[in-house]
């Protein structure tokens, strides 16, 4: 077990997946304008990893079928990362097509959610990756990995950490340069994320992996936490807690950004967003979405005003 107060990191990479992750489930249709607008303004905030739309097939996930528009469009900032999720080398030559400067494959530790997210095996997932990561190298494109899934599946239950240690061992080995483990349904607590990482981390370094939480049952800031006491460095979220998995019934959205941030302001850790801006921008989504704003620490710090 890893000395928890030493791990401690001094600065986290706050991951932005709102525009993605947040915005792929809603009902509504969603125009390019608000999606440029709620980028720019996570970028206005201090966000400098924003996750902005994805590449899959737009009859699978339509919310994300003007992917193309959105990075061609965009007004990029200096040091911002704007990157996209593939699923294939179809994905990706669309992405790269579209301008875009990062991708990050996705696979799960759990054959069921594998087969319902992506229509294929995990094994076959990662055969899939390989043209993908030849055709990026070639390109100059870093890729992220995902692993979802990682302590619970809505088909197959608990997940044994050994699968997520190996997955998340062999994206890295293929050519990732950080794997993102997902409690896609949010059924984490800090108990079974410590021992997830804890077997992740026998056979992968803890500065190759983010953590990526779903607030489902109200534990992401909690299992952010013990994973930031393990020496996680980067933490996926998504502004006013937007989002959810189209195929993880259940999974509310991720962990909101305002959260984790006033959670790193907390323990003094330097991440470089601005708390009030981002509380005005998930305001201003959650009032174009006409959905209540899922950050706790958003609606205080507006309460407060
Ligand atoms: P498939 O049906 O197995 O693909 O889908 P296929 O290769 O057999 O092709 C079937 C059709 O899809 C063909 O078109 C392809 O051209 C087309 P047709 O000939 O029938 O007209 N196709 C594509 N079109 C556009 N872009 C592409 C593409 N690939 C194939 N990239 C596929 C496989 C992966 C494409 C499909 O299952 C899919 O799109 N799934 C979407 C999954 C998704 O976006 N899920 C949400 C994101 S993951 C997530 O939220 C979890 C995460 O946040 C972490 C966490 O929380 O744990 C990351
Ligand atoms: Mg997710």
């Amino acid at each position: 077990m890893t000395n928890q107060t030493e791990s401690m990191p001094r600065q986290v990479r706050v991951v932005e997946v709102g525009p993605r992750d947040g915005l792929q489930n809603e009902k509504q249709a969603i125009s390019t304008e608000l999606k440029l607008e709620l980028i720019q303004r996570l970028g206005d905030s201090g966000l400098r990893y924003i996750e902005a739309g994805s590449f899959v097939n737009p009859k699978w996930v339509p919310q994300m079928a003007g992917s193309e528009e959105v990075f061609q469009r965009l007004q990029r900032q200096p040091g911002v990362t704007y990157a996209a999720l593939t699923p294939n080398l179809k994905g990706f030559e669309r992405a790269l097509s579209a301008g875009v400067e990062e991708v990050a494959v996705f696979a799960a530790a759990s054959e069921g959610f594998s087969q319902k997210n992506i229509n294929c095996s995990i094994a076959e997932s990662i055969q899939r990756f390989e043209p993908l990561m030849l055709a990026a190298k070639d390109a100059g494109i870093a890729v992220r990995g995902y692993v979802s899934c990682v302590v619970g599946c809505p088909y197959d239950g608990e997940i044994d950490p050994a699968v997520v240690r190996d997955v998340s061992a062999e994206l890295l080995q293929m050519g990732c340069y950080e794997v993102s483990l997902g409690d896609t349904i949010g059924v984490g607590t800090p108990r079974s994320i410590t021992t997830m990482l804890d077997a992740v981390a026998s056979k992968v370094p803890v500065d190759k992996l983010g953590i990526h939480c779903h607030d489902t049952y109200g534990m992401a800031i909690a299992n952010i936490y013990a994973a930031l006491q393990m020496g996680v460095a980067s933490v996926d979220s998504s502004v006013a807690g937007l989002g959810g998995c189209p195929y993880a019934k259940g999974a509310s959205g991720n962990v909101a950004t305002e959260d984790v941030v006033y959670l790193l302001n907390g323990l003094g850790i330097e991440h470089g967003v601005d708390l009030d801006q981002l509380v005005a921008t998930g305001q201003f989504i959650s009032a174009a979405l006409q959905r209540a704003n899922g950050s706790r620490v958003g609606l205080a710090c507006a309460a407060a005003k």
